[in-house]
């Protein structure tokens, strides 16, 4: 009786492990830390969205495997996200860690990724530094090098002489003026003035304010997605779009949620980015299109970032036959190749950071609405924050 007893107690908890484990196995888990509140909360809830919108289109379930999202605000402070990367592997064992809106974030987190080998997808952020600080990171966002090396040539090439730059002040403003400077003054370009901005609350009046004194060609200007309107507001408000100095820069400022609402200000600005929602391919087109159904808003780059973020995911995989270990993982998605929104991308298999085509765009006013329009296109850039150290 007692021995009945036992043995019926030992096959019952066997059963009830296994059956614990079989559904942890067929569960792929993924803990999304992104700003849903606070000065970067667009950035979360574009790549929230767009996660979501790629679940409805291709289904929760790859390889056998359900993917579930486990969706935590960090409101972009990095000990909020440390603490919460911490929570997720520990304690909800996720398989993934994903988003990071800002350099700090994605910082913040990657030793924990190094450390419980699991891979960390950087969705947003875009300092270079990022990738080299785990081997567990990689990157479907862009870097500021990539774009700012590019407008630094074309603005040297197309008669700006002289330009004063407003960056925000952490570590991608800093790449985004350390390579807009390079290559801008080696075409033969002279920065007049460097202004520093917060990241938190930043005011743009007193440099705003000097430039229309000072009148340079142009101003260069990386502020992080969700500012661009408000800077924009403060140049429309002081009058210096009427003053004939041109906005360039990374196409961070011209993000494409807040595009429409700049005003006639905005036009004539020209960026070099990876992402416009005028982008004229078919895929871009439908993504547009299902993105608007859904939000009633347009996708901006940090849509794109998440798209891609948990396409990558899907195809990886699909790749390991359901195969959820970081080390599987990681290697299945190097060198991985497919059509974004954007245009073609690949993720580098040395760096492990994304390679996409960069374009130079211009905003124009089409069927009454504002968009960046592409007018020349530079194929499958690498990373030039690689190559300097
Ligand atoms: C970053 O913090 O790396 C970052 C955030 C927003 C951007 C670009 C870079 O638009």
């Amino acid at each position: 009786m007692l021995r009945n007893l036992i043995s019926a107690t030992v096959t019952a908890v066997s059963v009830l492990s296994i059956g614990g484990l079989a559904q942890a196995q067929e569960t792929v888990k993924i803990g999304l830390i992104v700003p849903m509140t606070g000065g970067q909360a667009s950035t979360g809830q574009q790549i929230n969205n767009a996660i979501k919108l790629y679940q409805q289109k291709n289904g929760d379930t790859v390889a056998g495997k359900k993917v579930e999202i486990i969706l935590k605000d960090d409101a972009a402070l990095p000990d909020n996200t440390k603490r919460l990367a911490q929570e997720l592997i520990v304690n909800e064992k996720v398989n993934i860690i994903a988003g990071f809106g800002v350099t700090p974030a994605a910082l913040a987190a990657a030793p924990l990724a190094t450390q419980a080998k699991v891979p960390e997808i950087v969705m947003a952020a875009g300092t270079s530094i990022i990738t080299e600080r785990s081997p567990y990171i990689v990157r479907t966002s862009f870097t500021l090098a990539q774009s700012s090396t590019i407008i630094g040539d074309w603005a040297a090439k197309n008669g700006i002489k002289k330009v004063a730059t407003l960056t925000s002040d952490y570590a991608p403003g800093n790449d985004a003026l350390q390579f807009f400077k390079e290559h801008f003054t080696a075409g033969g370009g002279e920065i007049v003035e460097e202004v520093k901005v917060p990241l938190a609350n930043p005011d743009f009046a007193p440099f705003l304010q000097r430039m229309k004194d000072s009148k340079p060609d142009a101003v260069f200007v990386f502020v992080p997605a969700g500012q661009g309107g408000n800077f924009m507001k403060q140049y429309a408000e002081r009058g210096l779009d009427k003053s004939g100095i041109k906005v360039i820069g990374p196409g961070d400022v011209m993000d494409d949620d807040l595009l429409n609402n700049m005003g006639d200000a905005a036009l004539g600005a020209v960026t070099a980015h990876l992402y416009s929602a005028a982008h004229p391919s078919a895929m871009n087109k439908e993504f547009v299109a299902a993105y608007k159904k859904a939000y009633n808003t347009r996708p901006g780059f940090m849509a794109v970032g998440g798209w891609d973020g948990i396409h990558l995911v899907y195809e990886a995989l699909k790749k390991t036959g359901g195969k959820a270990d970081g080390d599987s993982l990681i290697a299945a998605m190097k060198g991985m190749k497919w059509e974004s929104p954007r245009g073609p991308i690949s993720i580098d298999p040395e760096t492990r950071d994304i390679v996409q085509n960069i374009y130079i765009r211009k905003v124009e006013k089409v069927d009454g609405e504002l968009y960046n329009i592409e007018f020349a296109t530079f194929e499958a850039v690498k990373d030039p924050g690689k190559t300097k150290k």
